[in-house]
């Protein structure tokens, strides 16, 4: 199976996911590309020293949206490389019709809470000023309304007194590494695909 994976930053998860595959935990399967929307991710040096193609394309105009020419080279460049399934991790931007109907079911994203509560940015921080006592990390499919489709697995973390953002982070982050490859596992050997998804896979009880 071919991956493809967009990022835009510090790239853990697509480590992590680089990890898994090295591992064969992800049987079967390269990552064909690594493409982010920021020439200085640190994503992108990680993934050219596991011998990855790494690519920065540019999405000017725009700050936080895929779109216009942009979005066109996104799509070619995607195209081009035949992926089995697009990995958003840590992309910073929404993805727009265009995009997501040129790849039908075959683009998930990785977002900090449980979805459907929180979508959007600064969810930890959301998360502690609501006084939530439980958040934790979705991997859904990617539609057109931003962190709204369809559900694939969450895992959840407690919320501890004395928490921080940064703290609470890190401790989804932990969780974001383990559900993301085992989601993108799941879905390259087709225990599991969109139509058959009914509600997520709770990690844990897996
Ligand atoms: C993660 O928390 C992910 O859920 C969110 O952005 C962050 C990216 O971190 N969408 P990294 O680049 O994978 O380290």
């Amino acid at each position: 199976h071919r991956l493809v994976i967009l990022i835009s930053g510090r790239g853990s998860n697509m480590k992590a996911i680089l990890e898994a595959v090295k591992k064969k935990e992800i049987p079967h399967t390269r990552v064909v590309g690594v493409i982010s929307d920021n020439p200085d991710a640190e994503g992108l040096t990680i993934a050219r020293r596991y011998g990855v193609r790494a690519l920065y394309l540019s999405a000017a105009p725009y700050k936080t949206k895929l779109e216009g020419p942009a979005e066109e080279v996104y799509i070619r460049t995607i195209k081009r490389m035949k992926p089995d399934l697009i990995v958003l991790a840590g992309f910073m931007r929404v993805v727009k019709p265009r995009f997501i109907q040129s790849f039908p079911n075959k683009i998930i994203n990785i977002h900090p809470s449980l979805l459907p509560a929180y979508p959007g940015l600064h969810t930890h921080e959301r998360v502690l000023a609501a006084g939530e006592k439980e958040s934790g990390c979705t991997v859904h499919f990617v539609n057109e309304k931003v962190d709204g489709g369809k559900r694939i697995i969450q895992a959840r973390v407690q919320v501890l007194p004395g928490d921080t953002p940064q703290t609470l982070a890190a401790r989804v982050l932990e969780k974001e590494h383990k559900i993301l490859p085992y989601a993108i596992r799941l879905l390259l050997e087709k225990k599991i695909s969109y139509d058959s998804l009914v509600e997520p896979i709770q990690w844990g009880e897996e």
